[in-house]
């Protein structure tokens, strides 16, 4: 609805110019304009409850904790307690960092868990139920960064966040649409009803009495309640009685890590992104270089020649993921070397304008087993902060699959994660994005799954100019990558380049996607003519891009994505 009057807009000015022989140049749509802070988030309520808390003194690091727990609360598809996520920052001194609260594997996992005797994949294992998840992280992550960068105490974060789940938040119309596809996959994983079974419809309010006493709990005892407390015994208790495999030693085991983020230029940009166990600041740094070369400006944005360079460029930063990506506390990873520009030149040498180099000859995997990609509806959310002070952050979020593994620890009122499918199972075979994996990504205890989450920060001129990320699995890198590119080379407003339509190609399978109704046929028919196989069919959308912009003047431009129910709240 909010986007009703830009679409009006659009339209009526598209009619005004159908009328005109000289076209008027077209009005720029502006997201919200706010002078001193502001909050983009998957809901409402969050970014509401970290304006509050900004709007009272606290900063951008102060707002992470409650914006987090509020999605947690309001937007259970994808905000959490039982999953996992990625900091980075920027203070207002200019020292940037990264936090990775990334899931873990539990002690007892091992490299061929989900393999049958026989050596086949069973998928659906590290998709639902007990054994697809891996130890959470998120409570950890707003500790941590409570206690390095925050400032006012964690009961009064929390608080707003309590009474949310406690008088409860209204159910939108998107949500409603999931909420019905999903209750019954509840109800048959869970063995039982609870909240999320029940039929909810928009308008309806949700209270989740639960969520509101763990949360008490943690606000009272500290981060040692979800990791060794009651709330620690619960989780264990019910993952157990479900086939799960984490115990209390896995949870007391687990730690936050803070991380050297991936810092590149682009041209005369500063861009700072999530280091592995993500692979989202290698992938987009590597693609970055490798179109900084072409003159995107020139061909325009969407054109055919800018989604030649863009999706060769992601072709081959995605063979080169499969392959060198992984928890860096296992394996050695070459980034210094993948996202130099000499790397990067080279690996472009195989390009031409006239034909799609085919991605067999890009790198080795199995074409057949890739072609089974992206079937599961996807959620993850993120959201960017920026405060009055000049802190920036960039935080996406995860349980990886829409609602996780469908594990609803009805007594503590959230969802468990099914990160496992992150990892690679079996070499060759793709998980649920369709991403192939090898030996760099296998299972083993303790480590990390490889991610392609990439909260994102720039600077330009030495100062903060954009905090930029998005949900979407293996198309989050792009998704990120085309943001940014429609404000820099193509001189859209921060809201415009949130809008527009975007494509993705992640090597295998060996297709671009592209939103329905979005790109011209003249344009699909030349990709094609060249070799490129098309599918407007399969992704309804890709990416739902959360981001801030600072404009010349100072003042804070928000970017909160029509593809949701995302909301920009500044002052
Ligand atoms: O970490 C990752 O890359 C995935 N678990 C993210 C999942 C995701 O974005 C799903 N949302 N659309």
């Amino acid at each position: 609805m909010k986007q009703l009057p830009y679409l009006l807009l659009v339209f009526i000015s598209f009619l005004a110019c159908k009328e005109r022989s000289t076209p008027e140049p077209a009005v720029p749509v502006k997201g919200t304009i706010a002078q001193n802070a502001m909050v983009v988030s998957a809901r409402e309520e969050a970014s509401k409850i970290g304006i509050e808390i900004l709007k009272k003194g606290g900063n951008a690091f102060d707002a992470m904790v409650a914006t987090e727990m509020a999605l947690a609360v309001a937007y259970p598809y994808a905000g959490n307690l039982g999953g996992g996520g990625f900091m980075v920052y920027r203070t207002q001194y200019g020292e940037i960092g990264a936090l990775d609260y990334r899931e873990k594997a539990p002690l007892a996992a091992h490299r061929d868990m989900y393999l049958d005797s026989a050596g086949n994949y069973l998928s659906e294992q590290s998709k639902v139920g007990g054994l697809a998840v891996g130890v959470p992280g998120t409570v950890a992550g707003i500790f941590a960064v409570h206690q390095k960068l925050g400032t006012l105490p964690m009961e009064e974060l929390l608080r707003p966040v309590i009474e949310l789940a406690r008088e409860g938040y209204v159910v939108t119309e998107k949500q409603q649409g999931r909420f019905e596809q999903y209750a019954a996959v509840f109800e048959k994983v869970n063995e039982e009803a609870s909240l999320y079974t029940l039929s909810q419809k928009a308008g309806d309010t949700i209270k989740n009495e639960a969520l509101a006493a763990t949360l008490e709990r943690i606000a009272m005892k500290g981060r040692s309640e979800f990791y060794q407390g009651e709330t620690a015994k619960k989780l264990v208790a019910f993952l157990q009685s479900k086939n799960g495999i984490i115990t209390m030693e896995d949870l007391d085991a687990y730690e936050a890590q803070w991380r050297e983020p991936v810092i590149f230029a682009y041209k005369d940009l500063n861009v700072i992104s999530m280091s592995p166990p993500s692979s989202g600041g290698v992938c987009l740094a590597q693609i970055m270089k490798m179109v900084e070369p072409y003159p995107l400006r020139e061909y325009g944005p969407n054109s055919t020649k800018s989604i030649q360079v863009i999706a060769e460029a992601e072709r081959r930063a995605y063979a080169d993921r499969s392959y060198y990506l992984g928890d860096p506390d296992f394996v050695q990873i070459p980034i210094d070397t993948l996202i130099s520009e000499t790397y990067s030149n080279a690996r472009m040498d195989t390009f031409s304008f006239d034909a799609a180099t085919p991605s067999t000859e890009v790198n080795y995997g199995n074409l057949e087993m890739a072609e089974a990609a992206m079937t599961e509806s996807m959620e993850t959310t993120h959201y960017s902060i920026v405060d009055a002070f000049g802190n920036a952050i960039a935080v996406t979020t995860t349980l990886n699959g829409a609602y996780g593994s469908k594990l609803y620890a009805k007594e503590l009122g959230f969802f468990l994660n099914n990160e496992m499918d992150d990892f690679s199972a079996k070499p060759g075979e793709p998980n649920m994005f369709g991403l192939i994996g090898g030996e760099a990504n296998a299972i083993a205890p303790q480590k990390r799954m490889l991610s392609s989450m990439t909260p994102t920060l720039i600077e330009k001129e030495g100062e903060f100019w954009m905090s930029v990320g998005t949900p979407g699995g293996s198309t989050i890198i792009t998704s990120v990558l085309q943001t940014i590119l429609n404000v820099y080379e193509h001189d859209m407003t921060m809201q415009e380049a949130v809008n527009a339509p975007r494509f993705h190609h992640q090597w295998l399978p060996d297709i671009v996607m592209f939103e329905p109704d979005s790109f011209s046929e003249e344009t699909l028919d030349s990709l094609s003519q060249k070799g490129y196989s098309i599918d407007v069919n399969n992704a309804p959308v890709i990416g739902k891009v959360d981001a801030i912009l600072r404009l010349p003047d100072g003042s804070l431009e928000g970017g909160a994505d029509r593809r949701g129910d995302d909301t920009a709240v500044g002052y």
